[in-house]
């Protein structure tokens, strides 16, 4: 196993909202406008982003502009334009200005079947359009009771990064999300997500070497709240956390990015 226990200080901690399929555009331009005026303590020491629904991008964008937080779509598609009916691309999302995006959630996999190789094309994609994808794996409960957790994570990732370049690291996140720990308030104990992480960093220095390996910022995700933050982002090899329902309530999500400055 590779010496990680140091590299925390590589970065500030990247605390990151998903908000999903929820809000309307006055609601969650309220809830970017509450983050924009209560973060300003907080953002000399942890990253904050915020994932809106494609409908309320421009809004959420407009409200934090000039503050430091991240604004990132959930999804997008890896062709420009032409004829996809109903995708969004990533060329589009740079064009209004969303530099972030998430790739390869549990969700766009299990219920919209997105698979490996149409992931793999995503991420290429987005990372050629110069954006910073946060790209999410996980093993689902089924998987980890047979044991297959590391292997399925590492599957995951072997797939999305087999045709990218040392270079893609810069400006890309991964998120370990084991799926049975998404919504349904278990969470991965600090051991089992340190544990994983380590495993992820492993693979990630193995395939680009040590120095580029450590340089990239991964998060945990699964039922994060500010009660279990501290613990988890506590945790060597664990960057920032990536945060569902409790995202979407602004002073939830401040106490968990508060969390992520006092573990520093
Ligand atoms: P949750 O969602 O925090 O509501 O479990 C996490 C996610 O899906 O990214």
């Amino acid at each position: 196993m590779l010496e990680t226990g140091k590299r925390n200080d590589v970065a500030k901690q990247l605390i990151a909202g998903n908000w999903k399929l929820n809000l309307t555009v006055a609601e969650a331009t309220g809830l970017a406008q509450s983050l924009a005026t209560e973060s300003e303590g907080l953002l000399h020491r942890c990253d904050l982003l915020v994932a809106p629904g494609f409908l309320t991008l421009e809004a959420v964008r407009s409200a934090v502009l000039g503050t430091g937080i991240n604004v990132a779509a959930q999804n997008g598609y890896h062709e420009p334009k032409g004829a996809f009916t109903g995708e969004v691309s990533f060329a589009q999302l740079c064009d209004l200005g969303i530099q972030w995006v998430i790739l390869g959630h549990s969700e766009r996999r299990a219920v919209f079947g997105e698979t490996d190789e149409v992931l793999a094309h995503k991420l290429k994609g987005a990372l050629g359009c110069g954006m910073h994808p946060i790209f999410c794996v996980g093993e689902s409960l089924e998987q980890r009771e047979s044991g297959a957790a590391s292997s399925v994570v590492t599957a995951q990732l072997a797939a999305a990064l087999s045709g990218l370049t040392p270079d893609s690291a810069k400006n890309l996140v991964i998120a370990y999300e084991p799926v049975w720990a998404i919504g349904t308030g278990l969470t991965a104990s600090p051991a089992q997500a340190a544990e994983m992480h380590a495993l992820i960093r492993e693979e990630l220095s193995k395939r680009w070497g040590q120095e580029t390996g450590q340089s990239v910022r991964l998060l945990y995700g699964g039922s994060v709240k500010a009660a279990n933050a501290a613990e988890l982002l506590g945790q060597a090899n664990v960057d920032g956390v990536l945060v569902g329902g409790a995202s979407l309530q602004a002073a939830e999500f401040l106490a968990i990015a508060a969390a992520s400055c006092e573990t520093r």
